[in-house]
């Protein structure tokens, strides 16, 4: 187990490089399992999700290596065994990403029920659904899918999501891509992560158009090519470090993201009177210099181009630094304000109404705590606190943060914080 030590109070200032995102490269390892010509992803960030996948992917057959600090490598020619176990499904929840390709290019796969979460139950029934819609047949038996094409081939199909659902779109556009006729998907996520997928699979030989925000329409086809495809800018790890900038009141460029993706993120910011300013899009930049004295918000989590469910609880933070009341409607998920009970100890003043609903009073003084991160999100936001607090945190349960943001603390130091990893 390790721990972070945070001595807050100083501010940030300098410029960062942003890493690839990682809810993009989990889908785009996926794809590449759709072909037997090698993939090469570049900007893949050193993350433990990453390296689960990697090694879940390494244990079907596949060949999956670094081939530079930042380039992963992926040949799919064949599968050895055609199972995601509990173990990968335990560890990382996007590991059921695999579902979509392996049954479309193989024609069955077992998979692991990756089950429930800190944040809420996320259930994994549309992305089944929309398998069966696609003439699949999935048997659920000691927690395992079991699910096989027929004829050994997927056909095409409308799925039809009640709701938008990210992982559960990308999973019927991986399959619906190598199935027999069209697919029409309606209300389909419309994330930078997905469009960077579908960005990969096209340029693979995949026919897929977007003809209305919500509506994916692809043409299956027999068979698809190896590609070389740079990963998107992570936004939520750019979000986090533009909090992190305001909330110790310094002055910082985040490099290598499309400041278009955090449009509904700064417009909040805007409001609450953070002054930034953007350059370029993909491969641009977002610089944060912050003024004293913010204003209250009052947010509401949405699926893209909404603000997303990931930057709520670590814009909390900031909302403790604010002159008034903000008020946070998460709805998204059913449990993603556990992190409160946590900020609270460190000296927020926030009301959780009920499971969606919370209240912030501002400006509350941060102090220093020993804290336990619960899940990813509350583990960055744990970390701003502490960067704005008073005294020095001890913060456990790191290894959530590692599945998302790569070496925070060394980007951190590097804009003048003292934090330090310590085995615990
Ligand atoms: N849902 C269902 N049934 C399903 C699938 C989803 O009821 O079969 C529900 C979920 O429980 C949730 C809602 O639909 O209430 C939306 O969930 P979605 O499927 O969109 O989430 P996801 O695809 O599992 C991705 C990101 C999450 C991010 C959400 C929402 C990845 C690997 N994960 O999850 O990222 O919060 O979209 O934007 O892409 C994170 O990075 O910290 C993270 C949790």
């Amino acid at each position: 187990m390790q721990k972070f030590i945070v001595t807050g109070g100083q501010p940030l200032n300098g410029e960062v490089q942003i890493a690839g995102a990682k809810n993009a490269v989990l889908k785009l390892m996926a794809a590449a399992a759709l072909t037997d010509d090698p993939c090469v992803l570049y900007n893949v960030p050193r993350i433990s999700d990453v390296a689960i996948l990697r090694e879940t992917m390494s244990d079907i057959g596949f060949e999956v290596k670094r081939t530079d600090d930042d380039a992963l490598e992926i040949r799919a020619s064949s599968a050895e065994w055609l199972f995601v176990p509990l173990e990968a499904a335990m560890k990382m929840r996007a590991s059921f990403i695999l579902l979509g390709p392996l049954l479309s290019r193989f024609g069955r796969v077992i998979i692991s029920n990756p089950g429930g979460d800190r944040i809420g139950r996320r259930p994994v029934n549309l992305h089944v659904e929309a398998m069966t819609a696609m003439g699949a047949e999935v048997e659920y038996k000691n927690g395992y899918y079991f699910a096989h094409a027929p004829q050994g081939r997927l056909r095409g199909a409308v799925i039809e999501f009640p709701y938008v659902t990210v992982m559960g779109t990308e999973n019927a556009l991986l399959a619906a891509v190598l199935a027999q006729g069209t697919t029409v998907i309606e209300n389909a996520a419309r994330e930078p992560e997905t469009d960077d997928l579908v960005g990969m699979l096209c340029a693979m030989g995949a026919h897929i158009e977007r003809p209305a925000e919500h509506r994916l329409e692809i043409e299956g086809v027999d068979r698809l090519r190896g590609v070389t495809h740079r990963v998107i800018g992570d936004r939520l790890e750019a979000g986090t470090f533009a909090i992190a900038t305001a909330i110790t009141g310094g002055d910082v460029t985040m490099r290598g993201i499309d400041p278009r993706h955090l449009a509904a993120f700064l417009a909040v910011l805007e409001c609450m009177g953070v002054p930034h300013e953007t350059d370029g899009a993909d491969g641009g930049s977002l610089r944060i210099h912050s003024a004293p004295g913010y204003r209250p918000a009052d947010i509401e989590t949405e699926p893209y181009p909404g603000f997303a469910t990931d930057l709520q609880a670590p814009l909390a933070v900031l909302m403790t630094q604010a002159d008034g009341m903000s008020t946070i409607h998460e709805t998204i998920y059913e449990d993603r304000l556990e992190y409160v009970t946590e900020l609270n100890k460190m000296g927020a003043v926030i009301e959780v109404l009920d499971d969606r609903h919370a209240r912030i009073a501002g400006p509350t003084p941060l102090h220093g705590r020993e804290v336990e991160i619960s899940d990813l999100r509350a583990g960055a936001t744990l970390v701003l606190a502490a960067l704005a607090a008073s005294e020095t945190s001890v913060i456990s349960g790191v290894e959530h943060v590692d599945r998302g943001y790569e070496q925070i603390e060394s980007k951190l130091v590097g804009l003048g914080a003292q934090i330090h990893r310590i085995d615990a």
